[in-house]
């Protein structure tokens, strides 16, 4: 079986809409507005990659793990269930308003929205970056980082049931962070203990150039939303910074993260999250 892809959509919640569009706009995204409620954020021809709705919450609302077609999610619904995880087929309306093919709905064991999902509408118009941005999506939309209530149910769903795999491991002094891919990509996830409130501590889209993480970055500074300097992480290699997002989590902002081929990969285990850089400006939550 072929299971899950990529990483392929995001959906947060947020009661700030007109902050998300000043830093989309800022990290070079396509706002696109959907009425009072909604932003469509888009970071290449698809349609949308983060959609941002109306809430008085301020975490993410649902993560879409995109599969190749209808046999590939029939198979995976199937495992799912024998593993004793329901998922259900979303109607036809909700499919629409996604702009997928098809959608299957579910939680993971901390109860986050999980959504499974194949062909994702292209948009009849070309992706328009305010800065001339591209952004690497062809591995998935990014990565995020979730606080989990029960991080070894969580890693036993993701990777047991989504078919996730554990790249590498970071121990800090206070907590562990397991990184799974379900592609070249490093990570599409990482799970950390120690969840309070909220499920969403950080996410990433990754882009083609350190030029643009740079310019990025200054924008960032000029606009107060800088949350660390520029730095290069240790097990995935990302040069990156991290921008304020509304709600006090952040976005990783970065480029030339490590592809792992499965062939010769090794697991490790590291210390520290980064080799250099990534020092604190601000605090985040
Ligand atoms: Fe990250």
């Amino acid at each position: 079986m072929n299971g899950v892809r990529t990483l392929g959509y995001l959906g947060i919640h947020s009661a700030q809409l007109d902050e998300w569009r000043r830093l989309g706009d800022l990290l070079g995204a396509e706002v696109v507005d959907r009425g009072a409620q909604r932003l469509d954020i888009r970071l290449d021809r698809r349609e949308w990659r983060v959609r941002v709705e109306a809430s008085d919450r301020e975490d993410l609302a649902y993560a879409g793990w995109e599969v190749a077609d209808d046999r590939d999610l029939d198979e995976l619904v199937e495992k799912l269930g024998k593993l004793g995880h329901v998922f259900e087929e979303a109607s036809e309306e909700s499919a629409r308003a996604r702009q997928v093919e098809r959608l299957v709905r579910g939680t993971d064991p901390d109860g986050n929205t999980v959504e499974l999902f194949h062909s994702a509408a292209v948009s009849g118009s070309p992706f328009l970056s305010p800065h001339q941005v591209t952004f690497d999506t062809g591995l998935g939309a990014g990565h995020m980082v979730l606080w989990c209530g029960d991080v070894q149910a969580m890693l036993d769903f993701y990777r047991d049931a989504l078919g996730l795999r554990v790249t590498d491991t970071i121990h800090l002094s206070q907590e562990s962070i397991y990184f799974l891919r379900c592609n070249e990509r490093h990570h599409s996830l990482a799970l950390v203990g120690g969840r309070g409130e909220w499920a969403l501590q950080h996410l990433m889209f990754e882009v083609d150039t350190v030029d643009a993480v740079g310019a990025a970055y200054e924008r960032c500074l000029d606009s107060d939303l800088a949350q660390t300097t520029l730095g290069r992480h240790s097990n995935d290699g990302m040069f990156s910074f991290y921008a304020m997002a509304p709600g006090g989590y952040t976005i990783e902002y970065g480029h030339g993260g490590r592809h792992i081929d499965e062939r010769t990969h090794q697991g490790a285990s590291y210390v520290t999250t980064s080799w250099w850089g990534h020092r604190d400006l601000k605090a985040s939550r």
